[in-house]
């Protein structure tokens, strides 16, 4: 696997890679990997010859009272594991290099930006559209993968695609769990021991939501309540948003359909954690 800093040099080695008549595929990522990110890095392998792992934490997606200077950093272990998972590429520039002095654009995805994480974290998706819309242009990769963790993020980036004509494939990939059911997330290392036990409330509101939906109850007020009512039983924890939306627009439904996304997003702690449902799928 070859490290690359410069994105000037990226952008070459992506060029020589298509010259060569292989095809690229990006995983982008802020680092502090688990096997969320090692299972898209898989799926990559299956759908390119050329695997290149973006890892930029990219400071334009932060508020300034989030965890930007905190966030777990450790080049060294996560070169080790894309090794391993088999990239080949591991593109990991400084903030310098991506934004130098004078940048001032933005890429703004209106409307959808202003949905369910944009509503209580301002600029964030501002700050992923511009930072993945630079990456696929060093880049140039053929399909690039990511999470349905990131529900939001993943609909947002798609959008951003078939608006500006990028002519790529997003491919997104399933939840990766804990086998106790909490999604895997760079941020769970943040948890106490006691925060990480209430932190399956996540999950569980979710099993719930499934489970009702499954047994025919469709009224999203209903299964809205449901989820209300085991999250308020969670001392640690406080709702930002339980939601059910339409997948395109990401606006709430009054009955659920098959497609619809069942997003929540809660703080244990001081950490704030997401998880989501979409309904009918197996997860
Ligand atoms: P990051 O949080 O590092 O996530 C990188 C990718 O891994 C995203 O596509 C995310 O959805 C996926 N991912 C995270 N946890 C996962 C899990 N448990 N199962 C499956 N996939 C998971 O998302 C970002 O970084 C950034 O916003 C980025 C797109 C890199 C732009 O800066």
């Amino acid at each position: 696997m070859r490290t690359i800093i410069s994105a000037a040099e990226m952008k070459a080695a992506g060029q020589a890679e298509r010259a060569a008549g292989r095809s690229v595929g990006l995983v982008p990522t802020m680092g502090a990997l688990h096997d969320g990110h090692l299972s898209l890095v898989r799926a990559c392998r299956e759908r390119a010859d050329v695997v290149v792992v973006s890892l930029f934490v990219n400071p334009i997606q932060f508020g300034p009272n989030e965890d930007f200077t905190r966030y777990p950093r450790d080049l060294e272990r996560d070169a080790g594991l894309l090794r391993e998972a088999g990239a080949h590429i591991l593109f990991a520039p400084e903030a310098a290099e991506m934004y130098p002095a004078g940048f001032r654009t933005r890429v703004e995805i209106e409307g959808l930006q202003d949905k369910l994480c944009g509503a209580s974290r301002p600029g964030h998706f501002r700050g992923v559209c511009t930072v993945v819309l630079k990456l696929f242009h060093l880049v140039e990769p053929a399909v690039a993968v990511f999470g349905q963790k990131d529900a939001q993020q993943a609909i947002i980036l798609k959008r951003m695609t078939r608006d500006l004509d990028l002519g790529l494939v997003i491919d997104v990939r399933p939840i990766v769990r804990e086998t106790d059911g909490l999604a895997m997330s760079s941020r769970n290392a943040y948890l106490s021991p006691k925060e990480r036990a209430a932190a399956l409330v996540l999950s569980r509101a979710l099993g719930e939501v499934r489970a009702a939906v499954r047994q025919g109850t469709l009224d999203a007020a209903v299964l809205k309540a449901r989820m209300a009512s085991i999250l308020a039983a969670e001392p640690l924890a406080r709702v930002d948003y339980a939601a059910i939306v339409d997948p395109e627009g990401l606006d709430p439904v009054a009955e659920v359909r098959a497609g619809d996304l069942v997003a929540l997003a809660v703080h244990i702690g001081r950490t704030r954690l997401i998880d989501n449902w979409v309904v009918d799928s197996k997860g």
